[in-house]
């Protein structure tokens, strides 16, 4: 079971912001998740996901940012200018809401914004949304290797629940399956 009083007391930079996803983020977040996984096959079509009513996507933003960040990305009919600005996005996560479960399917911080509390927050803010569909179980499959996503899934409460022998074939390696029970 999650105790939510010791996520809502995780210190988290006072800058970050969450919000819902939209349209306007989309480049930045397909820029996130190219710098974090440059080998993937495919990535996350964004407005595929705004048109489905079980999809839940949030992002986080600095309020105000010291540090510079000037990245441009171009892709097949979207520019993208990412820089130091008021909604600058740092990270965001992904997830289906799939009968009284949530399956989380996105989650990742931008690499030079990682360790200061984001993912947490992240994580957080999903799992307080869902308090208002009354899901009971949060799950999710992490590469047996990722040792930061998985430290910060237990830190969470969530429990290895199995494994999927080889099921990532991009460096083919183990899925370990996590699961949160959430209090009623
Ligand atoms: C996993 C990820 C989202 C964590 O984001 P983050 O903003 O750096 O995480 P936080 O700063 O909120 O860290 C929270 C806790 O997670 C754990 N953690 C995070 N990064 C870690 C690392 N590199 N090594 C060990 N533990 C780590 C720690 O327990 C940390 O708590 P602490 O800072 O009090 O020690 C980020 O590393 C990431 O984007 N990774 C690449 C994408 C990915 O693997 N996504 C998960 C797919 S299942």
């Amino acid at each position: 079971m999650t105790n939510l009083n010791y996520i809502t007391s995780k210190n988290v930079s006072p800058h970050n912001r969450v919000r819902h996803m939209n349209i306007s983020d989309q480049g930045a977040c397909l820029n996130i998740q190219r710098r974090a996984f440059p080998k993937l096959k495919s990535y996350t079509d964004f407005a595929k996901e705004f048109g489905k009513d079980h999809s839940i996507y949030l992002v986080t933003y600095f309020e105000q940012c010291q540090v510079q960040v000037q990245q441009k990305i171009k892709l097949s009919n979207y520019l993208c200018e990412c820089s130091t600005n008021a909604t600058n996005v740092s990270g965001f996560i992904g997830s289906w809401r799939v009968a009284d479960q949530i399956q989380i399917i996105d989650f990742v911080v931008a690499p030079e914004f990682r360790r200061f509390g984001i993912g947490w927050l992240l994580l957080a803010s999903l799992i307080e949304h869902t308090g208002s569909f009354r899901s009971k179980l949060v799950t999710l499959e992490v590469r047996a290797s990722n040792d930061a996503a998985i430290n910060l899934y237990k830190k969470f409460g969530f429990e290895i629940c199995g494994h999927r022998k080889s099921y990532y074939s991009n460096k083919t390696e183990d899925a370990i399956l996590m699961n949160l029970e959430l209090e009623s």
